[in-house]
């Protein structure tokens, strides 16, 4: 049985629920019970399937409505990488929603591009596709499911027993950069070692994950070393309406960290960027608004289970993006 079916519609209905003589407010039933059963009600005509190569441009169209800056080829990876856990919602032949979930290594699963056309939101749809991006994962055995949340959607994320983390915020703009010798581009023969890394700082492997940004745009990545050590790194990968840093990570150094940037900024040649940054870093705030970047909206990090390694976000200057952590 999957989550969608967190409750029997036909029972409730056959219930006292419906029984106006003996129960006319229906309070026999809680308001969670009452509002699933709305939600039935409104989205009866919703098939939820798997989503496939060809609904990429429904994808696109979802996530331009919403204003995010991803590309074909974002929705292409996350396909490639859990091709049975990209779902779409489809209301008479038209896709009017989308959700990803996906793996990194056995215990922690990511949702993400939880995307309802506004013409047919507030009708459940965006629950039940959370519902069967977290069935999948639960199907998995993944105990610990996180997300980041917009306002928006924070509600919906706690209703399924999803606790704040952190604090996340996206910031962009266009931004001068400086001459910044001594940080080069990644190479193949640095990946195992930044991938070591960025599991600690992260809380999990995402070697897949950043091998795939790293072919993506070899040239949008860069490591910093000190004797000999990875002391920072970042992947960025263009987006339909800006540039995009991240993951961007340095250990505990203002100054690395900044340099980092400014070699980011040099790579995409002054151009609109975007990146979210980590709000238990203590610079990176200092550091983004100094290059002249202003700050575009706010998220929320949030988990579900036992979180058990949940990294060093205090290392993490900006993450990999909402829909990847
Ligand atoms: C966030 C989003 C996915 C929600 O989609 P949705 O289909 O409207 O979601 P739901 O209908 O399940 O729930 C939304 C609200 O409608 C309410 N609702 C659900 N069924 C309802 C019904 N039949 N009648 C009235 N209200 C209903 C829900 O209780 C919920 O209320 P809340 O916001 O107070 O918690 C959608 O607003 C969206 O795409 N936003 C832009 C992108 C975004 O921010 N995505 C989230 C990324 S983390």
């Amino acid at each position: 049985m999957t989550n969608d079916n967190l409750f029997d519609p036909v029972a409730l209905a056959n219930s006292k629920f419906c029984d106006a003589e003996n129960d006319p407010g229906g309070y026999s039933h809680s308001t969670t019970e009452l509002r699933h059963y709305a939600d039935y009600k409104m989205s009866t005509d919703i098939e939820i399937r798997q989503m496939t190569p060809q609904d990429v441009s429904a994808g696109m169209r979802l996530k331009e409505l919403a204003g995010w800056n991803q590309t074909e080829r974002d929705w292409m990876r996350y396909l490639a990488f859990e091709p049975e856990g990209c779902f779409v919602a489809v209301r008479g032949g038209i896709v009017c929603g989308t959700v990803i979930a996906q793996r990194y290594g056995t215990d922690l699963g990511w949702i993400g591009m939880v995307l309802v056309d506004p013409e047919h939101r507030h009708q459940g749809i965006g629950t039940r596709l959370l519902d069967r991006g977290l069935d999948f994962l639960d199907r998995q055995g993944i105990e610990t499911v996180k997300l980041d949340a917009t306002p928006e959607a924070r509600s919906l994320y706690l209703a399924r027993g999803f606790k704040d983390e952190y604090e996340i915020e996206r910031w962009g703009g266009i931004a001068a950069p400086k001459e910044n010798p001594g940080i080069r581009r990644i190479e193949p023969h640095d990946m195992g070692r930044i991938c070591a890394c960025d599991a600690m700082v992260f809380g999990a492997d995402r070697t897949r994950l950043l091998t795939a940004l790293w072919q993506e745009v070899p040239g949008y990545t860069a490591v910093a070393h000190l004797s000999g050590e990875v002391t920072g790194y970042f992947f960025g990968r263009t987006g339909s309406l800006a540039h995009y840093l991240g993951p961007w990570v340095a250990w505990g150094d203002a100054e690395l960290a900044e340099q980092l940037l400014m070699e980011f900024l040099i790579r995409v040649g002054g151009e609109r960027a975007f990146v979210d940054i980590c709000v238990e870093n203590a610079n990176v705030g200092t550091i983004v608004e100094a290059v002249g970047f202003s700050r575009q909206r706010k998220l929320t990090r949030m988990y579900r289970g036992p979180n058990r390694s949940p990294g060093k976000p205090s290392m993490i200057c900006g993450i990999a993006g909402p829909e990847l952590g």
